[in-house]
Formats: C-alpha cells, sequence, structure tokens
C-alpha cells in the first residue's frame, strides 16, 4: 500500500459530468482495484483505477456530490493525495471467451480489464451524451458495442439485453461487470439462467478502503478487502446484494423497485436523509441523523428487488 501524494499530468473531459485525471504513480496495480482520494476539507472517497500503466495512472470522476464536485475543480499541476491500490481487483487469469461489461461510471472500473485483454466489451449508458471512455475500449477491444437506454447510440436497450444477444451469438465463459447495482443484480441473474461464470465489482461506502473499519460489510465479507471484485460463488451468499446497502452511519438501507426497473436506495420515512444529501451542518447532523437514535440499532430486513421480503 502506497500513501502517495501525485500531480495531475492531464485532463480527459469524457462527459459533461465525468473527467479522467491521470498521474504518474508507479505504485504496482491489477485491474479492478481503488484508490481512496482524499479531498481537502471535504471527504476522503473511493476511485477505481481507470488507468494503470507502469508509471502512469488514472481515476475517472463523475461529478455527483461535494467530494466529486470539488474533485473537478481541479487543474494540471494540482497535487493529489491517494492511498492503495485496494481490493482484489479482477482475475484475468482464468482461460475462455471473457465478455466485459461497464454500466455509466462503472466503465472506468474495468476499463484497464478491456486493456489488459481486449476482450469483447459493451459500455451502457443512459444516453449518447453519457457514454465514455468509448474511444479507448474500441481501440483495444475486439468487439466494442455500445447501449443507450434512450436508443440515442447504439443497442437501444440495457447492458443487460445486449448481453444475452450477443451471448446468443457467440460463447462466453465468464462476464465482467461494473455498474449500477441493478445492472450488476441483472447480469448474475442472466449469468445463472445461461451457465456463465461472473465476476462483478460491487460498491458499498467506504471509510479505511482497508478492512478495519468495518462499514462497506455485506453479511460477512468486506468489500473493500474481500472484493470489490466477487464470483458467482461468492455473490450467491451476499443476501444484502440488490436488496439494501449501507449508508455513511452503517444502517441497512433496503432498495426498492421502481417502475421502470431501476432499483434506488429508499430511506425509511421521516428519517435522514430524505434526499439522500449528507447534512451540512454539526447541529443538523445531531437533529437528524439517524446515528442517534435507537431506531437505527436494529436492522431493516432487506427487501428483493421484486418488493417481497427475503
Ligand atoms: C470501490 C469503489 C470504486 C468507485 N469508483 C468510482 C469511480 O471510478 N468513479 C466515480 O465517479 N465514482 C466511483 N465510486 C463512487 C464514489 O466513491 C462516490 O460517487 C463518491 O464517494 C461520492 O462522493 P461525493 O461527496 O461527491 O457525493 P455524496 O453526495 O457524498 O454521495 C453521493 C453518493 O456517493 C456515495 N458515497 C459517498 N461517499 C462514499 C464513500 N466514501 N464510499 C462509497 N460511496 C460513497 C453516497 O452513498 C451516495 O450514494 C466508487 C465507489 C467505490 C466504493
Ligand atoms: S471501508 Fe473500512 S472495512 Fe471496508
Amino acid at each position: 500500500m502506497n500513501d502517495s501524494v501525485v500531480v495531475i499530468e492531464r485532463i480527459i473531459d469524457e462527459a459533461y459530468d465525468t473527467k479522467t485525471f491521470v498521474f504518474e504513480w508507479d505504485a504496482e496495480a491489477r485491474p479492478g482495484q481503488f484508490v481512496m482520494v482524499w479531498v481537502p476539507g471535504v471527504d476522503e472517497i473511493p476511485m477505481s483505477l481507470s488507468g494503470i500503466g507502469d508509471r502512469s495512472k488514472s481515476i475517472t470522476v463523475k461529478a455527483i456530490g461535494e467530494a466529486t464536485k470539488a474533485l473537478h475543480q481541479l487543474k494540471i499541476g494540482d497535487r493529489l493525495r491517494i492511498r492503495g491500490p485496494y481490493g482484489n481487483g479482477f482475475d484475468l487469469s482464468a482461460p475462455g471467451e471473457k465478455l466485459i461489461i461497464g454500466g455509466g461510471v462503472g466503465t472506468a472500473a474495468v476499463m484497464p480489464a478491456i486493456v489488459a485483454t481486449g476482450a469483447d466489451s459493451i459500455i451502457a449508458a443512459r444516453s449518447d451524451k453519457d457514454v465514455i471512455m468509448d474511444d479507448l475500449a474500441g481501440r483495444f477491444s475486439r468487439n466494442l458495442r455500445i447501449a443507450t437506454d434512450d436508443g440515442s447510440r447504439g443497442f437501444h436497450g440495457n447492458a443487460v439485453q445486449l448481453m444475452k444477444e450477443m451471448a446468443a451469438e457467440k460463447h462466453y465463459d465468464c462476464v465482467l461487470a461494473c455498474g449500477p447495482e441493478v445492472m450488476l443484480y441483472f447480469t448474475y441473474k442472466a449469468c445463472q439462467e445461461l451457465g456463465i461464470k461472473c465476476q462483478l465489482s460491487l460498491e458499498r461506502y467506504m471509510k479505511c478502503g482497508a478492512g478495519v473499519c468495518g462499514c462497506c460489510v455485506m453479511d460477512d465479507m468486506r468489500v473493500c478487502k474481500d472484493g470489490p471484485v466477487f464470483d458467482q460463488d461468492q455473490i450467491a451468499k451476499l443476501s444484502e446484494f440488490g436488496s439494501a446497502k449501507r449508508d455513511a452511519c452503517g444502517r441497512l438501507v433496503k432498495f426498492r423497485r421502481r417502475r421502470r426497473g431501476r432499483l434506488s436506495p429508499l430511506p425509511p420515512r421521516g428519517l435522514w436523509p430524505p434526499t439522500g444529501r449528507r447534512p451540512r451542518s454539526p447541529l443538523s447532523r445531531a437533529r437528524t441523523s439517524p446515528c442517534s437514535t435507537s431506531r437505527w440499532s436494529s436492522p431493516l430486513r432487506p427487501r428483493s428487488p421484486q418488493g417481497t421480503r427475503l
């Protein structure tokens, strides 16, 4: 593990809300590993390595909240403090035909695996303007397909529908994927149906990134240390996969299924955070944070994506 200060050498605009930051860092890393990035005065957050060269590395950041928006303000020559790399990464040693799927900003996490293997790949996004890193993937993947929910580019539909179509035309031994949990859930289900192995990179709230604090646990696994990549046998034992995740306070928040098949964390009624945002002042945290209420000591029973109790 390295704790380093690196200098940003290049910034690539991937999409209207996503940027890649390239920096020199000679740490050894494997595809699928991540780093903890310190954002002074805001937070320290996990970011997958989206590029892994001998000396240079990159992270690809989608601006969604305080820390990621602060990262987007950085310029060439600015410094970043990172520690890692952490996690197990993808196992690329297994023989056989691989299909690699990146959904949304999850594409960043699978990009080093695409570069290393040249395997057939899918990049999925909501619409054309959300597609990221397709130039790079197109240079390395033997067969790159793009899927957009609204059909504005490539296949009209989601990653799992396209995966099934590709699997009907060609035999695949293993699917490697990273993206929103709903995509990973249905990728896993499709792999089960088709008898294809899978390695899925999961996302959970992380603080230490190194297996110490326990805030990223799923059942008896720590996503940061035992994952973030899990195979089909491990996934089968994760009761929270596709049904619930822990928030910054460690409470279990169940997903609910929306009409159009999208899963989203649903906090219990009347309790923080109603908008999914963190409280901005210590006062609001004390008044509204569930961490200080006893109601949170009993974990919620997770629901399946269909809404039934597990
Ligand atoms: C292993 C791993 C790899 C990731 N790789 C990437 C990547 O390559 N590119 C990218 O854009 N994003 C990645 N993320 C997600 C990224 O860490 C969050 O988007 C970021 O932390 C949001 O912080 P914020 O302050 O901007 O937003 P906030 O408004 O604080 O949060 C927005 C969302 O991000 C989640 N989040 C906030 N802090 C953390 C944290 N410490 N750990 C996990 N989730 C958090 C919140 O639960 C919420 O759902 C990764 C997450 C994990 C766990
Ligand atoms: S983030 Fe601390 S144990 Fe995983």
